[in-house]
């Protein structure tokens, strides 16, 4: 149980770092090579699209799902750190809309067509199931009057559309980095090198989408892993040590 535990801590100390280097990498890349941040229908708005996509459907997102797995959770009431899940995904949720609605003005204000690529489809998809996946998520598991047989029902399937909504944001960051470095790097007119010759831009957000995948990966392995799941006493909004006591 103990190497267990030592084992979750150092999956999850390293979901951490994969998370500071995304946001550090993200937010250098647009800082650095895309003339950083606005909100003036400039390419400078666009650049708050990718960091604040992956801020909040790969970071906060990845983070709010492994949160019950923490086992120093596992002693107290579950009521506070379901909050904690909640409350961390609806700020995901808002980082993500903003992210859309950097992109979407950014577009109109341009005369640019929405919603014609397939990183744009996959995309809004995948917000749509996140927003979707939140409004059931918080109506069956926080109202206090929803039964525990709706509960029952519902969670097998709100843990395996949680998984595959971070599948599909990575789906849709791996698309969008990609897109983007094909519209930006296109010849040496702008100063820098085309992509196939791989100049330090395509370095720096190949990498991105390297290191975002890592993270995915092993957010899923943190959920997959049967002994980190939180033991489940009988009554949901208890602590495990109620139930051992009740039990011995
Ligand atoms: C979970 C992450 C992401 C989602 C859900 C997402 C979603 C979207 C959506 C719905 C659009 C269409 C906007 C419109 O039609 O007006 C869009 C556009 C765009 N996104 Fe993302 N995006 C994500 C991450 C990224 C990242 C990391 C980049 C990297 C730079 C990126 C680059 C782009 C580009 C270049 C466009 C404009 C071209 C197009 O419409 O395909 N996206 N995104």
């Amino acid at each position: 149980m103990m190497g267990s535990a030592g084992a979750f801590y150092a999956a999850h100390a390293l979901c951490v770092l994969l998370s500071v280097v995304c946001v550090l990498l993200v937010a250098h890349w647009n800082s650095s090579y895309r003339e950083g941040f606005a909100w003036d229908g400039t390419a400078k708005q666009f650049n708050w699209h990718p960091v604040l996509m992956v801020v909040g459907l790969v970071v906060l997102y990845g983070n709010a799902a492994v949160v019950y797995r923490v086992p120093l959770t596992w002693r107290a009431s579950k009521r506070p750190w379901k909050l904690l899940h909640a409350g961390l995904l609806l700020l995901a949720l808002f980082f993500s809309v903003l992210g859309l609605c950097a992109v979407f003005d950014f577009h109109n204000a341009n005369r640019i067509p929405n919603l014609y690529s397939l990183h744009s489809w996959v995309g809004i998809l995948t917000v749509g199931l996140f927003a979707a996946q939140w409004v059931v998520g918080a109506g069956t598991f926080l109202l206090p009057c929803s039964p525990l047989t709706v509960r029952t029902l519902v969670k097998p399937a709100h843990v395996w559309l949680g998984g595959a909504i971070l599948v599909l944001s990575v789906v849709s960051c791996i698309s969008g980095i990609n897109e983007k470095l094909f519209f930006v790097l296109k010849s040496s007119t702008n100063g820098t090198k085309p992509y196939p010759q791989l100049p330090p831009e395509a370095v720096l957000a190949n990498s991105l989408g390297v290191v975002i995948i890592a993270f995915a990966l092993v957010v899923l392995k943190i959920l997959s892993h049967k002994s980190w799941q939180r033991p489940e006493p009988r009554n949901e909004d208890e602590g495990y040590r109620q139930v051992s006591v009740d039990e011995s």
